[in-house]
Protein backbone atom coordinates (compact mmCIF):
# COMPACT_ATOMS: atom_id res chain seq x y z
CA UNK A 1 0.00 0.00 0.00
CA UNK A 2 1.29 3.46 -1.00
CA UNK A 3 2.51 5.16 1.79
CA UNK A 4 0.10 8.51 1.67
CA UNK A 5 -3.03 6.61 0.66
CA UNK A 6 -5.89 7.73 1.58
CA UNK A 7 -7.10 4.87 3.36
CA UNK A 8 -4.44 5.06 5.78
CA UNK A 9 -5.17 8.61 6.53
CA UNK A 10 -8.76 8.14 7.67
CA UNK A 11 -7.53 5.17 10.00
CA UNK A 12 -4.55 7.51 10.85
CA UNK A 13 -2.80 4.40 11.31
CA UNK A 14 0.65 5.00 9.85
CA UNK A 15 2.29 6.19 6.97
CA UNK A 16 2.41 10.44 8.20
CA UNK A 17 5.74 11.91 8.67
CA UNK A 18 5.06 14.25 11.56
CA UNK A 19 7.07 17.08 13.22
CA UNK A 20 6.39 17.71 16.33
CA UNK A 21 8.22 20.93 17.99
CA UNK A 22 8.92 20.92 21.81
CA UNK A 23 8.91 17.01 21.31
CA UNK A 24 11.54 16.79 24.67
CA UNK A 25 7.92 18.26 26.89
CA UNK A 26 5.98 16.72 29.37
CA UNK A 27 2.72 17.16 26.75
CA UNK A 28 4.72 15.50 24.08
CA UNK A 29 5.22 12.74 25.90
CA UNK A 30 1.78 11.79 25.45
CA UNK A 31 1.88 13.14 22.07
CA UNK A 32 4.38 11.22 20.77
CA UNK A 33 3.08 8.22 22.16
CA UNK A 34 -0.36 8.55 20.58
CA UNK A 35 1.39 9.57 17.33
CA UNK A 36 3.96 6.42 17.57
CA UNK A 37 1.07 3.97 18.23
CA UNK A 38 -0.82 5.32 15.52
CA UNK A 39 2.45 4.10 13.34
CA UNK A 40 3.54 7.72 12.18
CA UNK A 41 6.89 8.55 11.71
CA UNK A 42 8.19 11.11 14.13
CA UNK A 43 10.56 13.72 13.44
CA UNK A 44 10.86 15.22 16.75
CA UNK A 45 12.60 18.93 16.95
CA UNK A 46 13.54 20.82 20.90
CA UNK A 47 16.35 23.12 21.32
CA UNK A 48 17.39 20.34 24.40
CA UNK A 49 18.91 17.67 21.90
CA UNK A 50 19.98 15.90 24.89
CA UNK A 51 16.38 15.66 26.04
CA UNK A 52 14.99 15.00 23.08
CA UNK A 53 17.87 12.32 21.86
CA UNK A 54 16.39 10.55 25.20
CA UNK A 55 13.17 11.05 24.11
CA UNK A 56 13.31 9.41 21.04
CA UNK A 57 15.90 6.79 22.23
CA UNK A 58 12.76 5.55 24.20
CA UNK A 59 10.08 5.70 21.38
CA UNK A 60 12.53 4.12 19.28
CA UNK A 61 13.01 1.20 22.31
CA UNK A 62 9.05 0.80 22.21
CA UNK A 63 9.40 0.38 18.58
CA UNK A 64 8.36 3.30 16.79
CA UNK A 65 10.04 5.08 13.93
CA UNK A 66 11.88 8.63 15.51
CA UNK A 67 14.52 10.54 14.63
CA UNK A 68 15.88 13.82 17.12
CA UNK A 69 16.86 17.09 15.51
CA UNK A 70 17.94 20.30 17.77
CA UNK A 71 16.60 23.99 16.71
CA UNK A 72 15.40 27.02 17.96
CA UNK A 73 12.23 27.09 16.68
CA UNK A 74 12.33 31.32 17.48
CA UNK A 75 15.77 31.24 14.70
CA UNK A 76 15.20 31.45 11.34
CA UNK A 77 18.67 29.60 10.23
CA UNK A 78 17.56 27.30 12.67
CA UNK A 79 14.16 26.53 11.41
CA UNK A 80 15.92 26.71 7.71
CA UNK A 81 18.28 24.17 8.53
CA UNK A 82 15.68 21.91 10.26
CA UNK A 83 13.53 21.90 7.08
CA UNK A 84 16.54 20.53 4.76
CA UNK A 85 17.24 17.69 7.31
CA UNK A 86 14.07 16.87 7.29
CA UNK A 87 13.83 16.53 3.83
CA UNK A 88 17.45 14.57 4.03
CA UNK A 89 15.45 11.89 6.18
CA UNK A 90 11.95 11.61 5.45
CA UNK A 91 11.13 13.29 2.40
CA UNK A 92 8.19 15.36 2.53
CA UNK A 93 6.13 16.12 5.85
CA UNK A 94 2.57 15.62 5.81
CA UNK A 95 1.80 16.99 9.66
CA UNK A 96 2.97 19.86 11.86
CA UNK A 97 2.59 20.00 15.69
CA UNK A 98 3.68 22.86 16.99
CA UNK A 99 4.22 22.38 20.88
CA UNK A 100 7.21 23.90 21.79
CA UNK A 101 6.66 27.14 24.31
CA UNK A 102 7.58 28.58 27.46
CA UNK A 103 5.39 29.71 30.43
CA UNK A 104 7.16 32.97 31.89
CA UNK A 105 5.26 33.61 35.30
CA UNK A 106 5.67 37.29 35.14
CA UNK A 107 2.97 39.70 35.61
CA UNK A 108 2.74 43.35 34.07
CA UNK A 109 5.38 45.10 36.30
CA UNK A 110 8.16 42.25 36.10
CA UNK A 111 7.81 42.31 32.35
CA UNK A 112 10.42 44.67 30.14
CA UNK A 113 9.65 45.07 26.41
CA UNK A 114 12.61 42.13 26.22
CA UNK A 115 11.16 38.91 28.41
CA UNK A 116 7.55 40.19 27.01
CA UNK A 117 8.55 39.87 23.14
CA UNK A 118 10.94 36.56 23.58
CA UNK A 119 7.68 34.40 24.91
CA UNK A 120 5.72 36.13 21.78
CA UNK A 121 8.67 34.93 19.67
CA UNK A 122 8.95 31.24 21.10
CA UNK A 123 4.93 30.67 21.80
CA UNK A 124 3.96 32.77 18.34
CA UNK A 125 6.58 33.50 15.77
CA UNK A 126 8.18 30.01 16.15
CA UNK A 127 5.03 28.03 15.39
CA UNK A 128 4.67 30.67 12.00
CA UNK A 129 8.24 29.64 10.97
CA UNK A 130 7.50 26.38 11.06
CA UNK A 131 4.37 26.66 9.23
CA UNK A 132 5.78 28.68 7.12
CA UNK A 133 9.32 26.23 6.41
CA UNK A 134 6.52 23.24 5.82
CA UNK A 135 3.87 25.03 3.98
CA UNK A 136 5.10 23.91 0.64
CA UNK A 137 5.35 20.36 1.44
CA UNK A 138 1.58 20.19 2.68
CA UNK A 139 0.10 22.45 -0.50
CA UNK A 140 2.54 20.64 -3.30
CA UNK A 141 0.65 17.45 -1.94
CA UNK A 142 -2.88 18.87 -1.17
CA UNK A 143 -3.23 17.30 1.71
CA UNK A 144 -1.24 18.00 5.71
CA UNK A 145 -2.47 18.86 8.76
CA UNK A 146 -1.26 21.50 11.17
CA UNK A 147 -2.13 21.32 14.89
CA UNK A 148 -1.00 24.17 16.97
CA UNK A 149 -0.74 23.70 21.19
CA UNK A 150 -2.69 27.12 22.10
CA UNK A 151 -3.84 27.04 25.76
CA UNK A 152 -7.23 27.74 27.75
CA UNK A 153 -4.93 31.13 28.64
CA UNK A 154 -5.50 32.50 25.09
CA UNK A 155 -9.16 31.94 25.23
CA UNK A 156 -9.67 33.84 28.66
CA UNK A 157 -7.64 36.46 30.34
CA UNK A 158 -4.63 35.26 32.57
CA UNK A 159 -2.14 36.79 34.98
CA UNK A 160 0.60 36.12 33.02
CA UNK A 161 -0.47 38.20 29.79
CA UNK A 162 2.88 37.36 27.29
CA UNK A 163 1.85 33.98 27.93
CA UNK A 164 -2.03 34.99 27.25
CA UNK A 165 -1.32 37.44 24.38
CA UNK A 166 0.74 34.83 22.46
CA UNK A 167 -1.35 32.16 23.03
CA UNK A 168 -4.42 34.05 21.98
CA UNK A 169 -2.42 35.20 18.73
CA UNK A 170 -1.63 31.49 18.15
CA UNK A 171 -5.13 30.96 18.16
CA UNK A 172 -5.75 33.38 15.98
CA UNK A 173 -2.90 32.94 13.49
CA UNK A 174 -4.43 29.17 13.15
CA UNK A 175 -8.07 30.95 11.85
CA UNK A 176 -6.56 33.09 10.15
CA UNK A 177 -4.19 30.52 7.79
CA UNK A 178 -7.61 28.91 6.52
CA UNK A 179 -7.43 31.23 3.92
CA UNK A 180 -4.30 30.39 2.56
CA UNK A 181 -5.02 26.39 2.37
CA UNK A 182 -9.17 27.17 1.27
CA UNK A 183 -10.03 24.02 -1.10
CA UNK A 184 -7.01 22.14 -0.30
CA UNK A 185 -6.93 19.04 2.12
CA UNK A 186 -4.86 21.10 4.73
CA UNK A 187 -6.70 21.88 8.26
CA UNK A 188 -5.11 23.95 10.47
CA UNK A 189 -6.65 23.68 14.11
CA UNK A 190 -5.82 25.22 17.75
CA UNK A 191 -5.69 22.12 20.80
CA UNK A 192 -6.14 24.73 23.85
CA UNK A 193 -5.44 22.28 27.06
CA UNK A 194 -6.25 23.56 30.44
CA UNK A 195 -4.19 22.39 33.18
CA UNK A 196 -2.06 19.07 31.74
CA UNK A 197 0.21 16.98 34.56
CA UNK A 198 3.63 18.12 33.01
CA UNK A 199 6.40 19.63 34.55
CA UNK A 200 5.11 23.10 33.46
CA UNK A 201 2.57 22.67 36.10
CA UNK A 202 3.46 24.45 39.74
CA UNK A 203 2.08 22.20 42.78
CA UNK A 204 -0.28 24.98 43.66
CA UNK A 205 -1.81 25.10 40.51
CA UNK A 206 -2.54 21.80 40.87
CA UNK A 207 -4.19 22.06 44.32
CA UNK A 208 -6.87 23.98 42.85
CA UNK A 209 -7.67 21.70 40.14
CA UNK A 210 -10.91 19.64 42.85
CA UNK A 211 -12.09 23.19 42.84
CA UNK A 212 -11.30 24.87 39.59
CA UNK A 213 -11.86 22.28 37.09
CA UNK A 214 -15.53 20.32 36.88
CA UNK A 215 -14.17 16.75 36.42
CA UNK A 216 -11.92 16.89 38.77
CA UNK A 217 -8.87 15.90 37.28
CA UNK A 218 -6.04 17.58 35.77
CA UNK A 219 -5.92 16.22 31.94
CA UNK A 220 -3.32 13.63 31.33
CA UNK A 221 -0.77 14.22 28.56
CA UNK A 222 -2.09 10.98 26.52
CA UNK A 223 -5.42 12.92 26.50
CA UNK A 224 -3.67 15.64 24.29
CA UNK A 225 -2.41 12.71 22.09
CA UNK A 226 -5.19 11.05 21.50
CA UNK A 227 -7.17 14.44 20.27
CA UNK A 228 -4.03 15.57 18.21
CA UNK A 229 -3.97 12.14 16.62
CA UNK A 230 -7.61 11.45 15.86
CA UNK A 231 -7.09 15.58 14.32
CA UNK A 232 -4.45 13.72 11.78
CA UNK A 233 -6.65 11.49 10.81
CA UNK A 234 -9.44 12.11 7.07
CA UNK A 235 -12.39 11.49 9.42
CA UNK A 236 -11.33 14.96 11.40
CA UNK A 237 -11.70 16.36 7.66
CA UNK A 238 -13.91 18.88 8.45
CA UNK A 239 -12.47 20.21 12.11
CA UNK A 240 -10.89 23.35 10.59
CA UNK A 241 -9.60 26.66 12.35
CA UNK A 242 -11.10 25.06 15.91
CA UNK A 243 -10.11 26.26 19.42
CA UNK A 244 -10.58 22.55 20.86
CA UNK A 245 -10.42 23.26 24.56
CA UNK A 246 -9.37 20.41 26.50
CA UNK A 247 -9.70 21.47 30.11
CA UNK A 248 -11.81 19.52 32.20
CA UNK A 249 -15.01 22.26 31.43
CA UNK A 250 -12.36 24.55 33.59
CA UNK A 251 -13.46 27.43 31.08
CA UNK A 252 -17.23 26.86 31.04
CA UNK A 253 -18.55 27.74 34.66
CA UNK A 254 -17.86 30.38 36.88
CA UNK A 255 -18.14 29.56 40.82
CA UNK A 256 -18.65 32.40 43.37
CA UNK A 257 -17.53 29.68 45.94
CA UNK A 258 -14.54 27.78 46.50
CA UNK A 259 -15.25 24.40 47.81
CA UNK A 260 -16.13 21.50 45.89
CA UNK A 261 -19.99 21.80 46.04
CA UNK A 262 -20.45 25.76 46.01
N1 LIG B 1 1.28 21.96 30.79
C1 LIG B 1 0.13 22.59 30.70
O1 LIG B 1 -0.70 22.58 31.62
C2 LIG B 1 -0.20 23.36 29.44
C3 LIG B 1 -1.48 23.90 29.33
C4 LIG B 1 -1.82 24.58 28.16
C5 LIG B 1 -0.90 24.69 27.13
N2 LIG B 1 0.34 24.15 27.28
C6 LIG B 1 1.24 24.28 26.14
O2 LIG B 1 1.66 22.99 25.74
C7 LIG B 1 2.96 23.05 25.13
C8 LIG B 1 3.86 22.02 25.79
O3 LIG B 1 3.95 22.34 27.17
P1 LIG B 1 4.62 21.38 28.24
O4 LIG B 1 3.76 21.38 29.42
O5 LIG B 1 5.03 20.10 27.59
O6 LIG B 1 5.93 22.24 28.61
P2 LIG B 1 7.44 21.78 28.72
O7 LIG B 1 8.16 22.95 29.29
O8 LIG B 1 7.55 20.46 29.41
O9 LIG B 1 7.86 21.57 27.20
C9 LIG B 1 8.12 22.64 26.31
C10 LIG B 1 9.26 22.20 25.40
O10 LIG B 1 9.48 23.26 24.46
C11 LIG B 1 10.88 23.37 24.27
N3 LIG B 1 11.20 24.73 23.81
C12 LIG B 1 11.12 25.88 24.53
N4 LIG B 1 11.55 26.90 23.79
C13 LIG B 1 11.92 26.40 22.60
C14 LIG B 1 12.46 26.97 21.41
N5 LIG B 1 12.73 28.28 21.32
N6 LIG B 1 12.70 26.16 20.36
C15 LIG B 1 12.46 24.83 20.44
N7 LIG B 1 11.95 24.22 21.53
C16 LIG B 1 11.69 25.01 22.61
C17 LIG B 1 11.49 23.08 25.65
O11 LIG B 1 12.85 22.71 25.56
C18 LIG B 1 10.58 21.97 26.15
O12 LIG B 1 11.11 20.69 25.86
C19 LIG B 1 3.42 24.50 25.33
O13 LIG B 1 3.20 25.21 24.13
C20 LIG B 1 2.53 25.01 26.43
O14 LIG B 1 2.37 26.41 26.38
C21 LIG B 1 0.71 23.49 28.41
Amino acid sequence: MAKHDPIERTTGRRGLNVVITGAAGGMCRGINQRLGKAGHTLLCVDLDLKRCQAAVDELRAEGFTAHAFAADVTRAEDVERLRGDVKEVVGEVQALINAAGVLDRKMLLDHDIHSFSRAIDINLVGPFALIRAFAEDLLAANWGRIVNVSSIAGTTGYPYPSYAASKAGLSNLTRSLLVDFWGTGITVNSVCPGVVDTPMVIQEVRDQVPNKVPTGKIVDPDEIGALITFLLTDDARSINGADLVIDGGATKIFRLFDHAQG
